[in-house]
């Protein structure tokens, strides 16, 4: 049992979207090897959320990312990247993603998480403009169930009552859009050209009620994380950048979980035929091994923002920190090195298909991903597919998580109106370990759906 540690951390440790005075256990996690994670009892199980969508190359290169650290630390452990000052690696990690990332788009701003990276993103979207004559431009575009961080300006992106409403008015003026959930949508919705007319039609009508001169920028994943790994239709990131272009907002593509070969790429967007003007990143970009965040600038917005005698006048302590991009600069190399993204490109089928296999079991209502990135959303035992309060807590809160942690994986299960099971496996994971997800994913929505009674 946990009981020691579990007591303390009951008495001292504050957990982020816990309610933390319940007196429920706290799971301890205490090592880590290879795609698992131990607890305190020395119980492995599958990390099969990459511990918050971060650990990239699971736990198992301990010793090449402390050596480049170590060497770091020796070398300079810490001087900020502030009134044109800098140091060598944050200098080579900008460099290096400038190479990785879409073509055009060859500036780095470093911070120390996504949400700090997502505030970056409007900052510089907003010196952009005003730089440009239209401080006008005030208002965000967002998408519904989207999730952009919990800090008070990125909180303005997030659409969740949950967590926006405890904390009063957004800060900043957000405009929420569909999403591209397709999932019980008319049926002609399941053509992409339908699909994604519908939905670009959306926006600009948004656009055009709310004045196009007022709109900054919209702000979007390329798989959807919130609403439960949801793709673009085809032609949706090509229609959102010729959107921008006529109405002179910037496209913003929040890569913050789908960055860092999540998607078989470096970033996801990569696949969709995204063009964003700013990339925000973070988690991937040191596997998990350091906190850091970035936001990456397209080259036509670095123009104007780095007009000679334009300010930046924004700035982290710790963005861009030494240890932090010597970490990033080593996950990369190890990365490439070992073909982390070809990994993810040849298994992606055989990990989809597994879970398409759900599609008949009656608990489950839809299935969608791409990647090492999937989702179930489950359907209840009400008629409408919804769940009665009873069959919420005996399935989305106990069971199903119970079950599938009993089994050794640990996934996500989100109780929300719509409940959502999701994976997201470290990157270096083989096929026997993703079918072995999927078999525990099975035997728990088989067991649920016999519990189930509509
Ligand atoms: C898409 C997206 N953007 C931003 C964030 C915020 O990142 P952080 O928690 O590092 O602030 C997250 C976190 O999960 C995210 O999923």
């Amino acid at each position: 049992m946990t009981t020691g540690l579990a007591a303390t951390a009951a008495k001292h440790l504050l957990l982020n979207m816990t309610s933390n005075g319940s007196g429920e256990g706290v799971f301890v996690v205490r090592g880590g090897e290879g795609p698992y994670v131990r607890d305190d009892d020395g119980t492995r199980y599958i990390d099969g959320l990459s511990g918050l969508y971060c650990c990239q190359l699971g736990h198992s290169y301990a010793d090449e990312i402390a050596e480049a650290a170590g060497k770091q630390l020796r070398e300079l452990s810490y001087s900020p990247l502030w009134s044109a000052s800098a140091h060598p690696a944050a200098i080579e990690l900008a460099e290096r993603l400038a190479g990785l990332a879409p073509a055009g788009v060859e500036h780095a701003f470093f911070s120390s998480g996504g949400a700090e990276a997502v505030e970056t993103a409007w900052k510089i979207t907003r010196r952009y403009h005003a730089l440009r004559g239209e401080p006008g431009r005030t208002k965000v575009l967002a998408r519904h169930s989207a999730y952009h961080g919990l800090t008070v300006g990125a909180l303005s992106f997030t659409d969740d009552p949950g967590l926006t409403e405890p904390y009063g008015p957004p800060a900043i003026d957000t405009r929420f859009v569909s999403n591209t959930n397709r999932h019980g949508l008319a049926p002609e919705m399941a053509d992409d050209a339908v699909f994604t007319a519908h939905l670009l039609a959306e926006i600009e009508d948004t656009v055009l009620a709310e004045g196009p001169e007022t709109i900054a920028m919209l702000i979007a994943e390329p798989v959807q994380n919130r609403g439960g790994c949801i793709t673009p239709p085809e032609g949706y990131w090509p229609g959102l950048r010729a959107l921008a272009d006529r109405y002179g907002f910037l496209l913003v593509a929040d890569e913050v979980i789908t960055g860092f070969g999540r998607l078989g790429e470096w970033f996801g967007g990569d696949r969709y035929g995204a063009a964003p003007d700013l990339i925000t990143v973070a988690k991937g970009i040191t596997a998990g091994c350091a906190p850091m965040g970035a936001t990456l600038v397209g080259q036509r917005v670095a123009e104007v923002v780095n007009r000679p005698g334009a300010v930046l006048n924004h700035g982290y302590t710790f963005g861009g920190h030494p240890l932090c991009a010597a970490i990033s600069l080593r996950t990369i190399e190890i990365m490439e090195r070992d073909q982390v993204l070809a990994n993810v490109r040849a298994l992606e089928g055989g990990l989809a298909n597994g879970m398409k296999s759900l599609a008949g079991l009656p608990i489950v209502a839809d299935v969608r991903g791409a990647g090492f990135f999937h989702a179930v959303q489950l359907a209840g035992d009400l008629p409408d597919g919804g769940f009665s309060d009873a069959a919420r807590q005996a399935l989305v809160v106990d069971l199903i998580p119970r079950r599938m942690r009993d089994a050794g994986l640990l996934a996500r299960v989100y109780n929300r109106a719509a409940p959502l099971l999701q994976i997201a496996p470290p990157l270096i994971s083989d096929r026997p370990l993703l079918d072995r997800i999927v078999e525990i994913i099975a035997d728990t929505l088989d067991e649920a759906s016999r519990a189930l009674t509509r």
